[in-house]
C-alpha cells in the first residue's frame, strides 16, 4: 500500500521541529516506517538551493525565491517523496508548498496564481495527505526564533512580513480544511501535543481501516 504523505507548517518559530521525533515514534509504534525530511531540501541539490534561498547574502527577488523553491521541490518529490510513498514509507516533510504560498505569496507579494501554476506543473497532483499548521502568534514565534544565534533571510524579516504569513497559511486552511488542520501552538508543549496526537490518531484510524 501507498504510504502516507504528512507535512508540518507554521511560523519560524511556531515548534514544528520539536514535533517532528515525537510525530515520527508515533508512528513507528505502529509499525509504520517513516522517511523525515524537509523543504526546501531533502536531496544534495535542494540542500544547495536551501543555502541560496536562506543564506544567499543578497537578498533575490521573490519570484526568483519561488522558482528555487519549486525547482528544489521537484528534485525532491523525484528522488526521495514518490519513490517513498511508493515503496509504502510514509514520508514526514517539515514544510511543503504551503509554505510557498505562505512566505512567497503571502509575505513577499508573489501572485497566488502564479505560486499555484507553478504547484500543477511540479507535483502533478500529489499533495500531502495531511498538513499540520502549527499556528502561533507573530509576535511569540519571532521572540522564539530570533534566540537562534544567526537569523536566516526569513527569521530577520519584520513582524508585518510574519503577519501576512500567518494569514497566507490560515486562508489556506480555509480552503482545504480537511487536508491542513489547525493546531494552536501558543500554548505549552504539552497542551500543543495533545493537539497533535488527536489529530494523527484521527488520522492513523481513519487510513487504517482502509488497508
Ligand atoms: P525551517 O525549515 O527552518 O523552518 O525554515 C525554512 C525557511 O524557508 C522558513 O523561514 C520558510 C522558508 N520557506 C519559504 O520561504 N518557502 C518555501 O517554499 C519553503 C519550503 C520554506
Amino acid at each position: 500500500m501507498r504510504g502516507k504523505f504528512i507535512t508540518l507548517e507554521g511560523l519560524d518559530g511556531a515548534g514544528k521541529s520539536t514535533h517532528l521525533s515525537w510525530l515520527r515514534r508515533f508512528l513507528e509504534r505502529r509499525g509504520i516506517r517513516v522517511k523525515v525530511t524537509r523543504e526546501p531540501g531533502g536531496t544534495a541539490l535542494g540542500e544547495r538551493l536551501r543555502e541560496l534561498v536562506l543564506k544567499g547574502g543578497k537578498r533575490l527577488h521573490c519570484e526568483t525565491e519561488t522558482l528555487l523553491v519549486f525547482a528544489a521541490r521537484r528534485e525532491h518529490l523525484d528522488k526521495v517523496i514518490a519513490p517513498a510513498l511508493k515503496a509504502g514509507i510514509w514520508v514526514l516533510c517539515d514544510r511543503f508548498t504551503d509554505a510557498t504560498y505562505a512566505y512567497q505569496a503571502g509575505g513577499s507579494g508573489v501572485a497566488w496564481s502564479k505560486v499555484a501554476a507553478l504547484e500543477r506543473w511540479v507535483q502533478h497532483g500529489t499533495q500531502p495527505d495531511l498538513t499540520l499548521l502549527f499556528d502561533v502568534d507573530p509576535t511569540v514565534g519571532r521572540a522564539r526564533s530570533r534566540r537562534k544565534k544567526r537569523p536566516d533571510r526569513f527569521e530577520s524579516e519584520q513582524l508585518a512580513f510574519f503577519r501576512r504569513v500567518r494569514e497566507a497559511y490560515l486562508r489556506r486552511a480555509e480552503e482545504i480544511p480537511r487536508r491542513m488542520r489547525v493546531i494552536n501552538a501558543n500554548g505549552d508543549l504539552p497542551q500543543v501535543r495533545r493537539q497533535i496526537e488527536a489529530l494523527l490518531s484521527a488520522f492513523y484510524s481513519r487510513v487504517s481501516r482502509h488497508v
